[in-house]
């Protein structure tokens, strides 16, 4: 694998680091067209910023007075609704979300370690992203597949039974992704 182009960084990173670099360019159409589909209708708002993370992985900063203009809601709420909903974020994510499971039947087949792994391949500790943007790691509690434990979910994927091999290999295939992608 050629080193410049690995996806795996080479130093530890920085927490959303790239949020502060980088302003992602926001396609202003795409996000009135979202707004529309629910009639910009405020009851919409969860709805709604989850389409905006679907396109962006995150909701950007920026897209936030815009909501507020639009719906009619409060800044706050949109805060609110971020921090309790575990598949919005306000600050970039990869584009591969790995979450780790932590409940009972994983913990006690293993999870731990296969967390451990993860960190060590990836160079980033539960709850950051790496640096390129190409995965964000996190941890769930019990995805319903306790038989197949330890569990992983990579975006809408599961995937059982790993040991700490099995999950960096998982991620290599993932990561092997990200490069036939970028070409
Ligand atoms: S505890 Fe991990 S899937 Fe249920």
């Amino acid at each position: 694998m050629n080193e410049g182009s690995s996806p795996f960084p080479e130093q530890p990173a920085q927490k959303h680091k790239k949020a502060e670099q980088e302003v992602v360019k926001i396609d202003w159409e795409e996000i009135e067209k979202i707004i529309r589909r629910y009639e910009a209708g405020h009851e919409a708002l969860l709805m709604i910023m989850q389409d905006i993370s679907d396109s962006y992985n995150y909701v950007p900063p920026q897209v936030v007075p815009f909501l507020v203009e639009k719906l009619g809601v409060k800044e706050s709420l949109i805060y609110s609704v971020a921090t309790f909903y575990k598949t919005i974020s306000l600050e970039p994510r990869g584009r591969f979300v790995v979450n780790v499971c932590t409940g009972t039947a994983c913990h006690v087949r293993g999870a731990e370690r296969v967390m451990d792994a993860l960190e060590d391949k990836l160079k980033i500790k539960a709850g950051e992203t790496t640096d390129d943007l190409s995965f964000t790691l996190e941890t769930v509690r019990c995805v319903g597949c306790c038989a197949t434990g330890p569990v992983i979910t990579v975006n809408q994927e599961t995937h059982g039974g790993l040991d700490r091999s099995g999950a960096v290999r998982l991620i290599e295939e993932y990561a092997e992704d990200v490069l036939q992608q970028e070409g």
